[in-house]
């Protein structure tokens, strides 16, 4: 049965309350909601390896860089908390914006070096809002392990090395992007895509993984239609992010 909480306290209470999670393992997602199949692969993943299963829904203001793309984020809570139910999550933690940002975001994790790159670049403030929420979410859930999409290789490589930086006692675990028949990776922004460019958004995918430079890779892109923010190559990983009308989709490809 999902239990929905909805606060820092009542979470407290649920693990100091003998037995809590005495002898049991926690696996936590963290999500902003508008649930999708890669998320319910992280969340099936998450219950094979873990007695007890927390997904959280915050969309995490201090993260968006652009006020049209955080108004315009989807919201579909009713589907979210069946989608939890079905599976068998035991708890959806809902925290409200006041409580996690009592200090007003006064206090901010900073990377300096790979939080300005890639997506770090055309999103200034982006990764500062993503890694001071999950330092939050962690330090709150306090889970044995965590598990992000590779999709977003970049945060999970953010998130990665600040639990070690940090000495959290969070094991990060990265899990395969999933992905439409089309190629399209899994994301929530796509239910913003009308059905044309959903269409022509499964190209980016294709355009990705094809053998030729970055450069050409921007051509093709930019002759689909799309706006590309950046192609690169780092790590044997090609790494892209570009608009389709209002739509930012991001996507990464081992070389
Ligand atoms: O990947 C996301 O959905 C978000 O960046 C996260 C990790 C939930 C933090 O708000």
């Amino acid at each position: 049965m999902l239990k929905t909480i909805s606060s820092v306290s009542e979470w407290r209470k649920i693990m100091r309350t003998p037995p809590g999670f005495t002898g049991k393992t926690v696996g936590f997602i963290p999500t902003m909601g508008a649930l999708h199949k890669g998320h319910m692969s992280l969340v099936s993943r998450c219950m094979k390896e873990n007695d007890i299963s927390v997904v959280s829904v915050f969309i995490n203001p201090t993260q968006f860089n652009n006020s049209d793309d955080f108004s315009a984020y989807p919201k579909t809570l009713r589907k979210d908390r069946g989608l939890l139910q079905k599976a068998g999550v035991q708890y959806l933690f809902l925290p409200a914006y006041e409580e996690l940002y009592s200090d007003d975001y006064l206090y901010k994790i900073i990377e300096t070096d790979f939080s300005k790159k890639l997506c770090g670049t055309h999103r200034p403030g982006h990764f500062d809002g993503v890694l001071t929420i999950v330092m939050k979410l962690l330090n709150i859930i306090k889970p044995g392990r965590a598990y992000f999409g590779e999709k977003d290789y970049q945060q999970y490589v953010l998130i990665k090395n600040m639990t070690k930086a940090m000495f959290i006692n969070t094991e990060i675990i990265p899990c395969d992007t999933v992905r439409e028949n089309s190629g399209l990776a899994y994301s929530s922004r796509n239910s913003l895509l009308g059905s044309d460019n959903k269409k022509i958004a499964a190209e980016f995918h294709r355009t990705l993984r094809q053998n030729i430079s970055t450069k050409e890779v921007k051509r093709k892109l930019e002759n689909f239609g799309f706006k590309v923010d950046y192609i690169k190559d780092i790590n044997k990983r090609r790494f892209g992010a570009a608009y389709l009308g209002k739509v930012r989709l991001i996507d990464n490809v081992k070389q």
